[in-house]
């Protein structure tokens, strides 16, 4: 049996993806509150004030703020044992940082009790592509350094209330996205370049999008913010309660060399070392990586790092590592390759891979290479905290989903995962994407859902948000009673 007997199987969400309740409770405004809805061939907006007759998916989300008993019921049902779910900032402190809201403060601690109620551990993202308008507008998001002392509030508040009822804590959601060239405003929340941020995803428009140095220095530089206050939040934590697990968490850029040129081995390292290792060697070792300074300098990348920053660094490594992985893509030196999307990047297309219907190419023995690769790298724990298939279910007249594509994705990684593990790897947790149907990030679509459970919620808004089992559901349910051994 290769996954251990404490194994945390469960499932991902994210606030601005699955709560609603945007303006409830004394909640203030977060930047993802202002990303319109766009598709897989159009990039979301981002629009300066709330426009009348536009839809903003992170409104009503799917409304766990309203239904986040019964969803913990369904999560119960299937036998979750941890439930990853992020914390709205801006629930917390309406405007990054003046007075706490109490209402926010309560709403999250029911949901930990609820959780904990059905044996449910937590697992929160503290930041989870999203921050208060009002720190976006007023400090350029984490363009500069006053918000990492926002931020220091908002997690101490966080770990001082919540110190008993949550161990696991992930500082800020693929944190590796800041660096790319669009997806800059989804996790960093630059007011200056936010119409130039959100063609993470969508098909053919990576092209389009072109930083200045300007703007790269700024999210290089934002980006740097984010790595001290995540090192000062662990140190906060560990502080606070010895107990608490910290991790950092990664977008699962994973990339393989489209030939076996020379030239495409050598780009294929340096795209790994640049957009996945770079942001989890700072934040797991402690200081920045040789191979960054080459790269900032053919970049004409400066960024201000004090002695000071350096120091926190050190004393604020993760605990874990965490990170999600959908796909891989291909790294070639030649222009004329087929290339294809994915989470966060373009790349080459692999011709050996199938893709999904969002053009995101399936790789479950990438799974099993890149967990080895990056165990070897830091021997640290490691979980896989968002992986999963986004695809149109059809929901049928008798209230069922048949969802075969799914549970064929899911059991082919969870193998992945179980070979991993017989090499050597140690793996705390798997908590698969979007485990009740929630808005996509990147298109801020219903219709790519990832869910065991149907939410009856559809892009033009209509549908009454009544849930629904997949045939996935009852599937996981018995993958989890099994431990991972029964995956017919
Ligand atoms: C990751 C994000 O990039 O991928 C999630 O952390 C996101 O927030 C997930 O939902 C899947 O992407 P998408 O665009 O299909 O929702």
């Amino acid at each position: 049996m290769s996954f251990p007997k404490n194994f945390l199987w469960g499932g991902a969400t994210a606030a601005n993806q699955y709560e609603g309740g945007w303006n409830e409770d004394g909640k203030g405004e977060s930047t993802a509150d202002h990303l319109t809805l766009g598709s897989r061939t159009e990039p979301r907006r981002f629009t300066e004030t709330i426009e009348p007759n536009t839809i903003y998916p992170s409104h009503r989300a799917t409304d766990f703020y309203h239904r986040y008993k019964e969803d913990i019921a369904l999560f119960g049902e299937m036998g979750f044992k941890t439930f990853r779910m992020s914390i709205n900032w801006s629930r917390i402190y309406p405007d990054g940082e003046g007075e706490v809201n109490p209402k926010g403060i309560e709403f999250y601690h029911n949901v930990f009790q609820e959780l904990h109620k059905h044996g449910i551990e937590p697992l929160v993202t503290i930041s989870h592509y999203e921050l208060p308008y009002a720190l976006s507008l007023k400090y350029d998001g984490w363009a500069q350094g006053e918000t990492i002392d926002c931020y220091v509030k908002f997690v101490t508040t966080l770990f001082n209330e919540y110190k008993d009822e949550v161990t696991y804590w992930l500082t800020f959601n693929e944190i590796n996205s800041v660096s790319l060239e669009g997806s800059g405003y989804l996790a960093g929340g630059i007011h200056s370049i936010k119409n130039k941020g959100m063609a993470a995803g969508v098909l053919d428009k990576e092209e389009e999008i072109k930083y200045s140095d300007e703007e790269r220095n700024k999210q290089y530089q934002a980006l740097h913010h984010m790595f001290v206050a995540s090192a000062k939040a662990v140190q906060i934590g560990h502080q606070i309660n010895p107990n608490f697990k910290i991790g950092c968490m990664i977008g699962g850029v994973c990339q393989n060399p489209y030939s076996c040129k020379p030239e495409d081995l050598l780009a294929t390292i340096k795209a790994r070392q640049s957009i996945f290792y770079f942001c989890s060697d700072v934040q797991v070792r402690g200081y920045y990586p040789s191979y960054m300074k080459r790269y900032f300098k053919e970049n004409n990348i400066h960024i201000h790092i004090t002695e000071e920053d350096k120091e926190e660094l050190k004393k604020g490594c993760v605990d874990f590592y965490s990170f999600s992985y959908y796909s891989t893509g291909c790294v070639s030196t030649d222009e004329n390759v087929n290339k294809t999307t994915g989470n966060l990047v373009f790349g080459a297309a692999n011709p050996y891979l199938k893709t999904s219907e969002w053009g995101w190419q399936i790789d479950p023995t990438g799974l099993r290479c890149f967990l080895n690769e990056i165990y070897d790298r830091y021997q640290k724990p490691i979980m896989v905290v968002e992986n999963g298939l986004g695809q149109s279910d059809v929901l049928n007249a008798d209230g069922t989903v048949h969802d075969n594509y799914r549970i064929e994705y899911i059991r082919e990684h969870i193998k992945a995962m179980s070979e991993a593990i017989e090499d050597g790897v140690e793996l705390w947790g798997y908590t698969s994407w979007g485990c009740i149907d929630v808005v996509a990030a990147s298109t801020g679509e219903m219709a790519k859902r990832y869910g065991f459970i149907y939410v009856d919620y559809q892009d033009d808004g209509t549908g009454n948000g009544d849930r629904y089992r997949k045939d996935s559901f009852y599937w996981y349910k018995k993958v989890i009673a099994s431990n991972g051994e029964d995956l017919d």
